[in-house]
C-alpha cells in the first residue's frame, strides 16, 4: 500500500522534485517527509514493499530509507533491493534503512553487546564530510538500536562513531549514497536538521524551492481537474482545516461551493455564533448554509457511551446532514439548469488518517470522524486538499491564502466536538454543563495571554465519575472535570502544558463556583504518547 495521502488524490506537488521516504514500518516516517518539506523540497512516503520499478517510474529526486522494527539479518526482513541503489539517485539511509544499504551492499550487520537507546554521544572522523559539514566533531544524536553495522561495505567511508558502534555512519559521495545509524528527524538530535540537509542540498544537489504557495497552486489546478463543472458542498467545523479546504476549493470553483454549517449540539459555548461571524472572511465569499440538526444528533447518542461507537454514529449522522444540504442545495436551484452537487469537501488532515489507521501497517487509534467513522453507503466523492499536510503546513497555507489570523490561529476542536469529551452518554444536561466549564477555562486561558503558547486544552467532563465533596458546609456527589492543555507542533506528540498556577487556581476556583454538579477540576499532566491529546 501507498503512503495514505496518496491513496486516492493524486500529486500534491507534481511538478516539484520529490524525495520518496521509503517506509520500513518506523512510527515517525512521515515526520521525516516533513523534515524535508521544512528544508523546502517535496516529499511523500512511500511503503517498503513498492516494487522498485514503481519508485524509479516516479522519478524521484532522492531516497530516504526509514528506520523500522525488524533486524537487518533476520529471515524474511525487509531489505532494499540491491537496483534501488544502483538506480543513480541519491539515497540516505536512516537506523533501519542504514542497516538495510550495509546489508545490500556487502558491509556487515551484527547485533550489539549494548543497547544504545536515547541522547548518546557522536564522534566525528572525518572532517570533509558531507552529510556532517559544518557540525561539531562531539555532538549528541538520538540512537535507539540494538544492532548496529560492524563493517561498512567497500568504497564507503565510515564518518562517526558512539561508544556502541564504531561505524555508526558512512558516505559514498560518489555514488551519493549515505547512510546514519541516529535518528536525524527527532528534535532531541539537535543537529539532526542539518544532517537532512546537508544531504539534501550538498548530498542529492537539490534546491530548496518547494513552499506552501507552491501547495495552494498545484491544489487548486487539481482540485479544477477533479471537480470539473460540478457543484461542491464543503462541512464547515470552524477549524482550521476546513476554513483552509473550503478557501483552496473556493479559488478553485468559486460559487459552485457552498459551505455547511452543521449544529449537532456538540459545539462549546456561542461557538455557532463565532463561526457565522468569522466564516464572511475565511471563505472567500462562498454561500454559507447552517443547519440545525441538534436534536437529531442527540437522539441518535442515546444510551451511547462507547467512545468508537460515539465516533461512528456522528460520522454517519454528518454525512446524511450534508445530504439532507444537499438536497436543499439542488431544490433551491432547481430552475437554473445547474450541474449537480456530487463533492464533499473536507479538511482532512494527515494525522488524522494516520491514527485512523490509514497508513501501512498502522494501527487505528480512533475514527476520526472524517475518515474511518464516514458510513460505507457515502455517495459524495470526497476532496480531501490537505490529506499529506500537518496542521501547522495547513496553518502556512491558509495564512498565504490571506485568511485572517482569528481563522488561522484557532485551536484545534475535533469534528465530533464534546460529544467526545464527555465520557459516558452524551445529555443535553451533561453538554450544557460541559459547556459551562470549557467557557470559563477558555475566558481565563484567553485573559491570561495563553492561547497561542497552549496548543488546545480539552475540558472533559467525566460524567460516570463521582465523589463527595463539601461546599457550603454541605455534602456535594458531583462529577470532576479534567483540563488538558497541551503544547505541540502538529498534534502527532504533545507534552502538557506548564500553566502558572495562579491561572489554574483562578480556572478551579471559578468553575468550582459557578458550574452546578461539578465538585473537583483535575489536570492531565500526561505526555502524548503514552496519552492521546482528547480523552474520549
Ligand atoms: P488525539 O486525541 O488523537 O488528537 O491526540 C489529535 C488532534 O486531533 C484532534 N481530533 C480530531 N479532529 N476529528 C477532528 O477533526 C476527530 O475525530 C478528531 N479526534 C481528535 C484533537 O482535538 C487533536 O487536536
Amino acid at each position: 500500500m501507498t503512503d495514505p495521502s496518496r491513496a486516492d488524490n493524486p500529486d500534491i506537488a507534481a511538478d516539484f522534485p520529490t524525495v520518496l521516504v521509503v517506509d520500513f514500518g518506523a512510527q515517525y516516517a512521515q515526520l521525516i517527509a516533513r523534515r524535508v518539506r521544512e528544508a523546502h523540497i517535496y516529499s511523500e512516503v512511500v511503503a517498503h514493499s513498492t516494487p522498485v520499478q514503481d519508485i524509479v517510474a516516479r522519478k524521484p529526486a532522492a531516497l530516504i530509507l526509514s528506520g523500522g522494527p525488524s533486524s537487518a539479518y533476520e529471515d524474511g526482513a525487509p531489505g532494499i533491493d540491491p537496483d534501488l541503489l544502483e538506480a543513480g539517485i541519491p539515497v540516505l539511509g536512516l537506523c533501519y534503512g542504514f542497516q538495510a544499504i550495509t546489508q545490500a551492499l556487502g558491509g556487515t550487520v551484527a547485533r550489539t553487546e549494548r543497547r544504545e537507546y536515547g541522547s548518546t554521544p557522536l564522534t566525528s572522523l572525518a572532517t570533509d564530510s558531507v552529510l556532517l559539514a559544518d557540525q561539531p566533531a562531539d555532538q549528541t544524536v538520538w540512537m535507539s538500536h540494538s544492532d548496529a553495522v560492524s563493517q561498512a561495505p567497500e568504497g564507503f567511508t565510515v564518518i562517526a562513531s558512539t561508544p556502541h558502534a564504531s561505524v555508526a555512519a558512512f558516505e559514498n559521495t560518489e555514488k551519493k549514497i549515505f547512510g546514519v545509524q541516529w535518528h536525524p528527524e527527532v528534535k532531541h538530535t539537535p543537529f539532526g536538521q542539518d544532517t537532512i540537509t546537508n544531504f539534501l542540498y550538498h548530498g542529492a544537489g537539490l534546491r530548496p524551492e518547494w513552499t506552501t504557495n507552491n501547495v495552494i497552486d498545484e491544489q487548486v489546478q487539481l482540485i479544477k481537474d477533479q471537480v470539473g463543472d460540478a457543484r461542491a458542498i464543503c462541512g464547515l467545523s470552524g477549524g482550521v482545516d476546513s476554513a483552509v479546504a473550503a478557501a483552496l476549493v473556493q479559488r478553485a470553483i468559486g460559487d459552485r461551493l457552498t459551505c455547511v454549517y452543521v449544529n449537532h449540539g456538540l459545539m462549546r459555548h456561542d461557538e455557532s455564533v463565532e463561526i457565522e461571524r468569522a466564516f464572511g472572511t475565511a471563505s472567500g465569499g462562498a454561500r454559507l448554509v447552517m443547519l440545525e440538526a441538534e436534536g437529531d444528533f442527540l437522539q441518535a447518542l442515546s444510551g451511547v457511551s462507547d467512545p468508537e461507537a460515539k465516533r461512528k454514529i456522528i460520522g454517519e449522522k454528518f454525512i446524511r446532514t450534508f445530504e439532507r444540504a444537499q438536497a436543499e442545495i439542488v431544490a433551491e436551484t432547481a430552475d437554473q439548469d445547474l450541474p449537480p452537487v456530487k463533492f464533499l469537501v473536507q479538511g482532512t488532515v494527515y494525522p488524522d488518517i494516520v491514527e485512523s489507521g490509514g497508513g501501512d501497517g498502522t494501527a487505528v487509534i480512533k475514527s476520526h470522524h472524517n475518515v474511518g467513522g464516514l458510513p460505507d453507503d457515502i455517495e459524495f466523492e470526497l476532496v480531501e486538499p490537505l490529506r499529506a499536510l500537518f496542521k501547522d503546513e495547513v496553518r502556512a497555507v491558509g495564512t498565504e491564502l490571506g485568511l485572517p489570523d482569528e481563522i488561522v490561529w484557532r485551536q484545534p476542536f475535533p469534528g465530533p466536538g464534546l460529544g467526545i469529551r464527555i465520557i459516558g452518554e452524551v445529555t443535553k444536561e451533561r453538554l450544557d454543563t460541559l459547556r459551562a466549564a470549557d467557557a470559563i477555562v477558555r475566558a481565563e486561558l484567553t485573559a491570561a495571554g495563553l492561547d497561542r503558547e497552549i496548543w488546545q486544552c480539552p475540558v472533559v467532563l467525566l460524567a460516570d465519575v463521582r465523589s463527595v465533596g463539601v461546599q457550603g458546609d454541605a455534602r456535594t456527589y458531583g462529577h470532576p472535570i479534567v483540563l488538558r492543555p497541551v503544547v505541540s507542533d502538529d498534534a502527532m506528540t504533545a507534552d502538557w502544558a506548564k500553566v502558572p498556577y495562579d491561572v489554574l487556581s483562578k480556572i478551579s476556583n471559578r468553575i468550582t463556583n459557578e458550574v452546578d454538579e461539578i465538585n473537583r477540576v483535575v489536570l492531565d499532566v500526561t505526555s502524548k504518547p503514552p496519552g492521546t491529546i482528547e480523552w474520549e
